[in-house]
């Protein structure tokens, strides 16, 4: 399930653009600055090929990367940039809902959640969201390196795992595989990749 070749082809910023080729695709989704554009490149093992910044909202389209010429991962905007106008926030959010309901070859939504803080409403609200809309997912918990901070409410990554887990229980009948990652130590990037061969072979 190793990363071989991997290069950037496109970034658009509607369904409709993206690459017609029909090779299945699987797509990185979360809070602005969670780490999808990190854990791409750790799947990958470069260190550029998706930019990356302390900033949040550093991706704004919807990028493919194509992976052993045989199929696709997807960098995704941040949903839940505080700063960023809102005229914007709307429609990253248009585009990307869209994207996840019309893209026919898209195999599954990796959804990231930060490990390293306390659960946040609106990565309930997500998750929610595509448990309803049927959308295939699993759960990357993010930033697994990181240790507990008082100022981050104290808790372990895994503790912080725990409580989402439980959270989210109620929004689906059979609750969504996961998975504990860091793009630091590269915790996980053997899980992940194993994880979309899988998919892909369904
Ligand atoms: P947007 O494109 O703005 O939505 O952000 P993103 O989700 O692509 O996040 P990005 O990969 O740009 O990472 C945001 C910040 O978190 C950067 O400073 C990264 O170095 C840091 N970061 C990402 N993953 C990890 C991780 O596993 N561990 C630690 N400690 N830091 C991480
Ligand atoms: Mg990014």
């Amino acid at each position: 399930a190793q990363v071989v070749q991997a290069e950037f082809v496109k970034s658009s910023v509607r369904t409709e653009d993206c690459p017609s080729d029909g090779l299945p695709e699987f797509a990185l989704v979360g809070r602005s600055n969670v780490g999808k554009s990190s854990l791409l490149n750790s799947l990958v093992r470069r260190k550029r090929l998706a930019l990356i910044s302390k900033k949040p909202g550093k991706t704004q389209c919807i990028n493919h990367f194509r992976i052993n010429d045989s199929w696709y991962l997807v960098d995704l905007p941040g949903y839940g940039y505080a700063s960023a106008p809102q005229e914007l926030r709307t429609d990253w959010d248009k585009f990307t809902k869209n994207y996840f309901l019309n893209r026919s070859t898209l195999v599954g939504v990796f959804l990231l959640i930060d490990a390293s803080i306390p659960v946040k409403k609106i990565d309930l609200e997500y998750a929610s969201w595509l448990g309803q809309n049927q959308v295939p997912m699993t759960l990357v918990f993010t930033k697994c390196d990181k240790r507990k901070k008082k100022k981050n409410g104290g808790k372990r990554p895994e503790e912080n795992v725990q409580d989402f887990q439980e959270l989210i229980r109620g929004f689906f009948e059979t609750a969504p595989p996961w998975i504990m990652t860091s793009s630091v130590t590269n915790l996980g990037r053997d899980e992940v990749l194993l994880h979309m061969a899988q998919l892909r072979n369904y």
